[in-house]
């Protein structure tokens, strides 16, 4: 999840590009950097960190006036946060520059190709391989760049935006687009590209939506779209109606809304690159060795707070299709009670941030014990996947707001594939039953649309309970871990009490709780699961309501047993027992930031909190 800027017109290109890189900053922070072209030259500026870091460099070492210019901040996908990993990247003759977002899947053999052409490459990106690629396409294109950016996108597999330019060819920006966003801002005398309006929202609110596998050209006067054969393609012009204060936040009134609207693409973008096209599992950043895994005699996963509870889902699943034992421990908790790990495990640490100090510290534990380790995380260069010796990322993009969202459903994504990745390589599933594993993984980005478009039902029940005191989370299985995560949303918004049992302890004593009107959220299992715990959760809905609970069902369509006994019913789309949390989760996130806004809290950084915890 990057952010992209391109300009072309009578201003000074520096500026404008500039200014729309601090309105995508929250796209990605790793590194920053800019191009212009000046005087048939082209002139580069590019700095890891934050934004200021770049704007610094510019201030030292200022760039010449230029009418045309390119921008991006990263996210880091491939290759840490370093200066020569950061954008834009340029060919080896010094004639083309580009910027990119997104994940070239095929980018291995592309480098492979190039090296052995005699190409020497400066960087680990995926990016730098466009950046030549359009370089030896210049020559047969006759130079015409938007040919050659054609010729170069038939070959690229995966997800990618580019921007680029060619120091020959003043006065023209060229784009494209492939599953990752790119939209066009057309002024008056002046043309821009960028990831979302927000960065040229205070020059024009014209803009124009590009189409899947589109090539755009802009000059100051013009601007032009064919498809990746050079046909003219259609676009759809709209009208932004943003105001430009709430441009960082594309649109949304807060980062939590919009990193929840995020969630089908964070999954899809996890997913992405993991599975070859005969549906085996490919985890080539693990580093694990497959001998040691068919060694390992279990798994531990250290985590806190909303990683753990992703961990817990995983739980469920990776003992389902491995048989082996798999231990959820609370990083705080973990090295301080003794735990058996060594050699024949496999300790998997669960972090956003990867900075999370008491999960290093589990981590650094474990590893001093001998144990093999893996990071789940999402931020590219962190300190807990750099201290692993292996690491699956999640591509959810920046997460800006504290209460954790996308991340969490894209780290049950990462774990599921971990645990598909061990019983292909034990042995313990069939070929056939992981591809059927990961079509219903592959279904998700779509079911998770689904309940997107029907939270207005659960944001009005927000409000309506707002003057709750306590609201209790019941669920079973794969639910439990959802009724957890549903409640600590609660109390890190709504900052009130909030709690989540396995619906099967209720009667152990938490039932003590319930008295006339509390809500009882109740996540229900599929009756297509396993009946058993369906049934079970229907009797202990009946315990609740015969004491007054006020019960809120979440319940897949179709399913009428539970509405005699629930006051509200929240319907999410029917999926598989294990895929449930995916779904069942969004509702409890709308709730919760619902809650919190009618609350007139700072949902973005809730009170007491930090979006990373980086002491013990
Ligand atoms: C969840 O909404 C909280 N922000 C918090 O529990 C968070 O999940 C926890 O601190 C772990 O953070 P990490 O994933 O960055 O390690």
């Amino acid at each position: 999840m990057c952010g992209i800027v391109g300009y072309v017109g009578q201003k000074q290109a520096l500026e404008i590009v500039v200014a729309g890189l601090r309105r995508l900053e929250y796209r990605g922070y790793d590194s920053a950097g800019v191009a212009v072209v000046s005087g048939e030259e082209l002139v580069v500026r590019k700095k890891a960190g934050k934004l200021v870091n770049l704007e610094t460099l510019l201030g030292s070492d200022p760039m010449p006036d230029s009418t045309t210019g390119i921008g991006h901040t990263r996210w880091a996908t491939h290759g840490g946060p370093t200066d020569s990993n950061a954008h834009p990247h340029v060919s080896e003759d010094g004639t083309v520059a580009v910027i990119h977002n997104g994940i070239i899947e095929n980018f291995a053999e592309l480098r492979a190709e190039l090296n052995a052409a005699g190409v020497s490459l400066s960087s680990e990106t995926d990016t730098e391989v466009v950046a030549h690629l359009l370089a030896l396409e210049l020559p047969a294109a006759d130079r015409d760049l938007p040919e050659a950016m054609r010729r170069v996108c038939r070959r690229l597999e995966g997800a990618f935006t580019l921007v680029a330019l060619d120091r020959e060819q003043p006065d023209l920006v060229v784009g494209a687009r492939r599953n990752s966003p790119l939209v066009v801002g057309v002024g008056q005398g002046e043309n821009f590209l960028a990831s979302d309006v927000a960065a040229f929202v205070d020059h024009t609110r014209e803009a124009l939506e590009l189409g899947q596998d589109q090539v755009v050209i802009l000059t100051p006067t013009s601007v032009t779209v064919t498809d990746f054969d050079g046909e003219p393609a259609a676009v759809r012009p709209f009208t932004v109606d943003w105001d430009a204060s709430a441009a960082e936040k594309g649109g949304f009134d807060l980062f939590m809304l919009k990193e929840i609207a995020e969630q089908p693409r964070a999954v899809a973008d996890s997913l992405r690159g993991r599975i070859t096209r005969d549906s085996r599992i490919q985890l080539d950043e693990t580093n694990l060795d497959e001998a040691a895994l068919r060694a390992i005699t279990k798994v531990v996963v250290i985590a806190c707070g909303t990683a753990a509870h992703a961990g817990m889902v995983a739980k469920y699943a990776i003992e389902h299709w491995t048989r082996v034992p798999v231990e959820v421990e609370l990083a705080s908790e973990f090295r301080y009670r003794d735990p058996i790990v060594g050699p024949d495990s496999l300790v998997i640490a669960i972090s956003q941030s990867g900075e999370t100090m008491d999960t290093l510290m589990a981590l650094r534990y474990a590893k001093a014990q001998g144990a093999h380790t893996l990071a789940i995380c999402n931020t590219v260069g962190s300190t807990i996947p750099r201290e692993s010796d292996g690491v699956l990322y999640t591509y959810a993009g920046p997460e800006i707001a504290v209460a954790s969202t996308k991340a969490f459903l894209t780290q049950i994504i990462a774990a599921y594939l971990v645990g598909l990745y061990l019983a292909q390589v034990r042995g313990t599933m069939f070929e056939d039953e992981i591809r059927g594993v990961l079509a219903e993984l592959d279904d998700m980005p779509s079911k998770v649309d689904l309940v997107l478009d029907t939270t207005e039902p659960v944001r009005a029940l927000a409000r309506e309970l707002a003057g709750a005191t306590s609201v209790l989370f019941l669920g079973r299985h794969v639910g439990f871990p959802v009724a957890l995560e549903g409640a600590l949303k609660l109390k890190e918004l709504a900052y009130m009490h909030a709690e989540g049992f396995p619906a099967g302890e209720l009667k152990h004593g938490p039932i003590a709780l319930i008295e006339e009107g509390v809500p009882v959220i109740v996540i229900v299992p599929s009756p297509r699961g396993r009946a058993v715990l369906h049934d079970k959760i229907v009797s202990n809905i009946q315990e609740v309501r015969a004491r007054g609970a006020l019960v809120v069902a979440i319940a897949e369509e179709g399913d009428e047993s539970i509405t005699p006994y629930a006051e509200h019913i929240i319907r999410i789309p029917a999926v598989p027992t294990l895929m449930q949390p995916l779904v069942a989760t969004v509702p409890l996130q709308a709730f919760a930031c619902e809650m919190a806004t009618a609350k007139g809290h700072d949902v973005d950084q809730p009170r007491n909190l930090a979006k990373s915890v980086t002491v013990e």
